[in-house]
């Protein structure tokens, strides 16, 4: 089988950009503007300054499937599929309500695959697309304020991984995307639960949306496979590797700082 190398413009592409309304997705969404991308912004609250807004649960079939069809009705075609929308629940595993982790699921992994399987049909008959998924570097190295969070990154790295595979012969690409810690609204936004006391004090340290919504288009420029970014990341996933028992405890000691797990 023939792998292409897939060097997409986002000049003149439309974008299905999920989760514009807040943080990293709203950043993406001037930046993807800026380059000459028409932007489909699709949350639950409405986005000003994109080719088109559409407001969509994405945790329910029905209203993704809505969103799809009036993205195709106002730009023809969706060039690239980009599921930034996600949400966390900051509780221990065991005691993490099942309808929680059921709502998260749907948003950060059966939403992601959903939109996958409803545009990429039309990227595999053009013979040019990408799918771009925003799981975390949590989706490398588990955080134990989050773990079901992690799993469900860690899904979407999966998921991310095989389709780069299996499209590899397509002409289409899947990029994905390990943000670590940047400043947004995503802390206050959570379904349940509250961070860690180091880590919101840690958040001068954090990358700013724009930072990361640079490193975003840049990798769909040149078909990156994974996006870590700030790279320092990098670090963190070699020693968790590497050593990882210093970093469980690393990450056991930030947890008791919370002072309550
Ligand atoms: N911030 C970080 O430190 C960080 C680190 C690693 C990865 N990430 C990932 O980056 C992505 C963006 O997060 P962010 O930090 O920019 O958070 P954010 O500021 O809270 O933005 C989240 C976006 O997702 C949308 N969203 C959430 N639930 C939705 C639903 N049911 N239906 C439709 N849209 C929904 C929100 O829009 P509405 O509220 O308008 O629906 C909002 O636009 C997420 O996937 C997150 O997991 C963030």
């Amino acid at each position: 089988m023939l792998l292409l190398s897939l060097r997409l413009r986002i000049e003149g592409s439309n974008i299905f950009l999920t989760g514009a309304s807040s943080g990293i997705g709203a950043a993406l969404a001037v930046s993807l503007t800026r380059r000459g991308a028409r932007v489909a912004a699709v949350s639950r609250r409405s986005v000003s300054s994109v080719s088109v807004s559409v407001c969509a649960d994405l945790g329910s079939g029905q209203e993704r499937a809505r969103a799809v069809e009036e993205t195709l009705s106002a730009l023809g075609r969706v060039d690239i599929l980009i599921n930034n929308a996600g949400i966390g629940v900051y509780a221990p595993s065991w005691r993490t309500p099942m309808n929680e982790l059921r709502e998260m699921f749907e948003v950060n992994f059966f939403a992601a695959v959903d939109l996958a399987q409803r545009l990429t049909p039309g990227m595999v008959e053009r013979r040019s697309g990408m799918v771009v998924n925003i799981a975390s570097i949590a989706s490398k190295v588990t955080l134990p304020w989050f773990t079901l969070y992690s799993a469900s990154k860690a899904a979407l790295e999966a998921f991310t991984r095989g389709l780069r595979i299996e499209l590899a012969g397509e002409g289409v690409g899947a990029m994905l995307v390990c943000p670590g810690y940047v400043r947004t609204n995503f802390q206050a936004s959570v379904l349940g639960g509250k961070p860690p006391a180091k880590l919101v004090s840690g958040k001068r340290f954090a990358a700013t949306a724009e930072d990361v919504a640079e490193a975003i288009a840049d990798g769909i420029e040149r078909d990156a496979r994974t996006v870590l970014t700030p790279a320092i990341g990098w670090g963190l996933v070699a020693a968790a590797r590497l050593a990882p028992g210093l970093v469980d405890a690393r990450l056991r000691g930030m947890m008791e700082a919370a002072g309550d797990e």
